[in-house]
């Protein structure tokens, strides 16, 4: 037997000043997003955004369902948005940011296993990685470059 080690490096912004002015853009519109949010059930509301390739930026928000399974998070909302705007197109960065009613977010929002799952999937298709910007009110701000790092030995199609 041997032990191995998984690890990976994220970068961490005490402000959003210090990121470049795309990714400035892009944390904006998730903001934004959460105005998009129907979330009556959890009172939480998440809003992604997504840098396309050529420029463009689409944006999502969690939409809840008063049968709880079926509520769609804000990255299927955001990548299903991407896909029916411009089908196949490249993602180059998501930003996901969160806000909750009853409590104040002291780290940023992390995606759920199952988005983790969509972007992969995505990144996978895309044959690029895709940036992961992670923020809220008064939080540090996460970046990490691939959806990987957080989804170690991630499920992938090859072996199917
Ligand atoms: N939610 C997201 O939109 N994205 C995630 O990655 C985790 C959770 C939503 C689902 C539900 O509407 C609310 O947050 C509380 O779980």
């Amino acid at each position: 037997m041997k032990k191995a080690v998984s690890s990976f490096e994220y970068e961490v912004y005490k402000s959003a000043s210090q990121l470049t002015e795309s990714d400035q853009i892009l944390i904006h519109e998730a903001k934004e997003a959460l105005k998009k949010s129907y979330s009556p059930y959890s009172k939480f509301k998440v809003g992604a955004s997504a840098l396309v390739k050529g420029g463009a930026i689409l944006s999502g928000a969690n939409m809840e369902n008063a049968a709880y399974p079926m509520c769609i998070c804000a990255e299927g909302v955001l990548l299903s948005s991407v896909e029916a705007t411009f089908p196949g197109e490249t993602i180059e960065t998501i930003a996901i940011t969160a806000k909750s009613s009853s409590v104040k977010l002291l780290s940023p929002p992390t995606p759920c296993g199952a988005c983790r799952q969509l972007i992969s999937e995505k990144e996978n298709r895309q044959g690029k990685s895709i940036r992961v910007i992670l923020f809220a009110e008064n939080t540090e701000i996460y970046v990490i470059e691939t959806i990987k790092d957080i989804l170690p030995f991630s499920f992938d199609g090859s072996v199917i």
